[in-house]
């Protein structure tokens, strides 16, 4: 079983995007809705709280962990890899391969929660593979709560996500990596305004990607995951918001199961 975690929906693009690459293979998710979102927390708090995510999915049975989260991905990947020996993926470093092998100008804009932006750490990757390559990152922290209550196509999100596309416009990107998994919910509005040219990059399915590719090269280890196309969603708090929103995401209807860690 994979197991995957976010602070709370978003991560359900991920699941998305890894049934559409590993059709079949047994799927446990949670989402941290009843203390969503991670991206205003302290660093402490979203290691502690991934740690504490890792071990409710271990316990299920999962036998990997995808971080379905950038700013879990950026703040808690050693302190998992330290504590859990399993594969675990994190969304960050697929999301800045595909960039940049998609950028022709090496100008590269990032959007994330204010915890992922500030850490740094899109832009360290990318400078570390090409240290000529020109970064713009913005915080866009409005967007995690929009996506969670599914204001997907209101006039106001439209109107916020043009506010904080602006300066990344103006430095001409090619390529904008969406550096939020809730944000390919929004990557059509995204799309229509940092411009048709822009290459809108989804750490969701860039991820899927680079597991299908790490199961493909560990048979031994693939042999260990079950397949029979079932998948469980937990949450930490349910509202009917949440299972309306999580239903489109997956594009059919789910039932989300409560669960207190
Ligand atoms: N989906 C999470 C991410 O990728 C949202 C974080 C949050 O809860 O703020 O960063």
């Amino acid at each position: 079983m994979i197991g995957i975690f976010d602070s709370g929906i978003g991560g359900l693009t991920v699941v998305r995007a890894i049934m559409d690459e590993l059709p079949g293979y047994d799927m446990i998710y949670f989402g941290d809705t009843a203390r969503t979102p991670y991206g205003s927390k302290s660093e402490k708090t979203v290691i502690d709280y991934s740690l504490e995510n890792t071990e409710f999915l271990v316990r299920q049975g999962a036998k990997m962990i995808v971080m379905a989260c950038n700013t879990a991905s950026s703040l808690a990947t050693e302190a998992l890899r330290a504590d859990f020996h399993l594969p675990i993926f994190e969304v960050i470093t697929p999301a800045v391969v595909r960039a940049l092998k998609e950028t022709k100008k090496a100008s590269i804009g990032v959007i994330g929660t204010r915890a992922t932006i500030a850490s740094g750490i899109y832009e360290k990757k990318i400078k570390a593979q090409n240290p000529d390559a020109r970064v713009y990152s913005a915080a866009c922290p409005l967007l995690v709560p929009l996506v969670e209550e599914g204001w997907l196509k209101k006039p106001e999100t439209r109107m916020i996500v043009k506010k904080y596309l602006l300066p990344l416009k103006t430095r001409q990107i090619d390529t904008l990596i969406l550096g939020c998994t809730h944000y390919p919910l929004l990557k059509p509005i995204i799309q229509h305004k940092i411009g048709a040219r822009v290459r809108v990059i989804s750490s969701s399915t860039a991820v899927a990607e680079q597991i299908r590719i790490f199961l493909a090269g560990s048979p031994d280890f693939d042999r260990t995951l079950s397949k029979n196309g079932q998948a469980e969603f937990f949450v930490s708090d349910i509202t009917p918001q949440f299972e309306k929103t999580a239903g489109t995401v997956i594009r059919h209807p789910i039932a989300l199961k409560q669960v207190r860690l």
